[in-house]
């Protein structure tokens, strides 16, 4: 039996009223999730240090970033300076990711490696002994709204398998297109904490969905 780890997505919050979207996620969520884009690595471009001042001069809760970009070793200075717990970076980015994995923890922040769908979890059988978390895309990266592929229910389980014979401590998170009717079916799988944009933000009762993505499950 175990609490689901929410952390809704910035990227699906109104722009217009970030404080009012970041306070309602203080209130019942677990953590507040960044997906910084950089036009390069992902076909698309988020937002960068101006925005995330803004989220962390109101959030009480823990704040992640998830860094779809190249060289992501620029950043990781400025977001300790701004607060920031955790900093995940992607397998497919990252050339020398065992150093870059170090740079982000003797910083004193958490360490995920993120991958995407087609990268299979067994390239993380080494990484992951020195890895805070692993952030499984179910999503192509890039954008908000798309749909779960289901494929990675399996991957998930398999990267549960390989988390527990090599370091049970390291968290399981899953990033796209999560919601209501999949939950269950990730959870069960193995993941410890969820991303959710869409499913959160376009809720007619965003901290009731919140509440119900938490939900103790068997
Ligand atoms: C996609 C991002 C996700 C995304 C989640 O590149 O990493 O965090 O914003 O949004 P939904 O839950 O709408 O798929
Ligand atoms: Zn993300």
């Amino acid at each position: 039996m175990k609490k689901t780890q929410v952390a809704p997505s910035i990227l699906s919050a109104n722009f217009g009223n970030l404080e009012r979207d970041v306070k309602m996620i203080n209130s019942c969520a677990d953590i507040i999730h960044l997906d910084i884009m950089d036009g390069v690595f992902v076909p698309n471009i988020s937002y960068g240090t101006p925005v995330i001042q803004a989220i962390t001069k109101y959030a009480t809760i823990p704040v992640e970033a998830h860094l779809m970009i190249v060289e992501p070793q620029k950043f990781f200075k400025d977001y300790k300076k701004f607060g920031l717990d955790s900093i995940s970076v992607h397998y497919e980015a990252c050339t020398h990711l065992d150093r870059t994995i170090n740079q982000i923890k003797e910083l004193g922040m958490k360490a995920g490696v993120a991958i995407n769908p087609h990268t299979n979890e067994s390239l993380l059988t080494d990484i992951i002994k020195v890895a805070d978390y692993i952030l499984v895309m179910s999503v192509n990266p890039g954008f908000g709204g798309q749909s779960y592929i289901p494929y990675i229910t399996q991957k998930i389980s398999r990267l549960k398998s390989l988390i527990n014979s090599n370091n049970p401590s390291c968290l399981i998170e899953v990033d796209g297109g999560v919601c209501l009717d999949n939950i269950n079916e990730i959870v069960n799988a193995g993941a410890d904490i969820v991303v959710a944009g869409s499913s959160v933000f376009n809720s007619e009762e965003p901290q009731k969905t919140i509440k119900q993505l938490q939900l103790i499950r068997d």
